[in-house]
């Protein structure tokens, strides 16, 4: 039985051990802090006013983050380092979404954890101020002719793609290296007849956006041309938390 009157040093640990303990028993999301310093500056977890955009499907949402270029040299640059330790690197074939760089929440890196963070807490706004909890999150890196067949991921609920690097426009085809949806249960895919595929939803992207969509959702790559490695970052988001290996369960 716990003593009613614990000593002034007892009393501060159980207090600590029962913050601990809700901070567990509450999604990835309660322990996020409200700012990451990225080199010299302080950059907020959620920008005032950050706005959240629908897209035509159902669970499926765009936000964009102005302030990308406080951030984006350095994320760039952990990557592109990460992707040398064979600990994170993850080259599955040419088709297969491009070089993975694996669990960037996992680097120890500031703008990692801040990018990170912000896929949390979007996915948390998204999905009513649900706990979220990280099933498996990547970076990916293209380089020329590299793709990423049609594919939709296992286990979470949600998915999260960040545009980091669009790399190099490619003047013969402009759907080179683009992300695209077709999926029988988007109505936008689907606009002569329910549930047949005839076009194909492109999320407007540019460097800083986000977007999240329901993780059964059809998606492609379509091949990467340019000299500038495309960079993208990934997260696989669940309301609660999974057991057993994320690992194989996206293409
Ligand atoms: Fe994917």
């Amino acid at each position: 039985m716990p003593d009613p009157h614990p000593a002034a040093g007892e009393e501060a640990a159980l207090a600590a051990a029962g913050e601990q303990a809700a901070l567990a028993a509450a999604g990835e999301q309660a322990a996020l802090a409200a700012a990451y310093r990225v080199g010299s500056a302080d950059i907020p977890l959620w920008p005032d006013g950050q706005r959240i955009d629908a897209l035509s499907a159902p669970l499926m949402a765009s936000t964009h983050f102005a302030d990308h270029p406080r951030y984006h040299a350095a994320l760039a640059a952990t990557i592109l380092e990460m992707e040398q330790s064979p600990a994170y690197r993850d080259w599955i074939f040419k088709g297969g979404c491009g070089m993975k760089v694996r669990r960037p929440d996992r680097w120890g890196n500031p703008a990692a954890d801040l990018i990170h963070g912000r896929a949390l807490a979007f996915a948390h706004r998204v999905l009513s101020q649900h706990d979220v909890y990280t099933d498996d999150c990547w970076a990916s890196v293209y380089r020329d002719g590299q793709y990423c067949l049609p594919h939709s991921h296992l286990r979470s609920n949600v998915s999260i793609v960040y545009l980091l690097d669009e790399g190099d426009p490619d003047p013969d085809d402009p759907m080179a290296g683009q992300l695209v949806f077709a999926d029988p249960r988007i109505p936008h895919c689907c606009q002569q007849e329910r549930g047949r595929v005839t076009s194909l939803l492109k999320p407007e992207m540019t460097p800083g956006t986000m977007i999240v969509f329901a993780s059964d959702y059809v998606h492609t790559v379509g091949p990467y041309r340019g000299h500038r490695p495309r960079m993208t970052m990934s997260w696989n988001v669940t309301i609660k938390r999974l057991a057993g290996n994320a690992a194989a369960s996206f293409l």
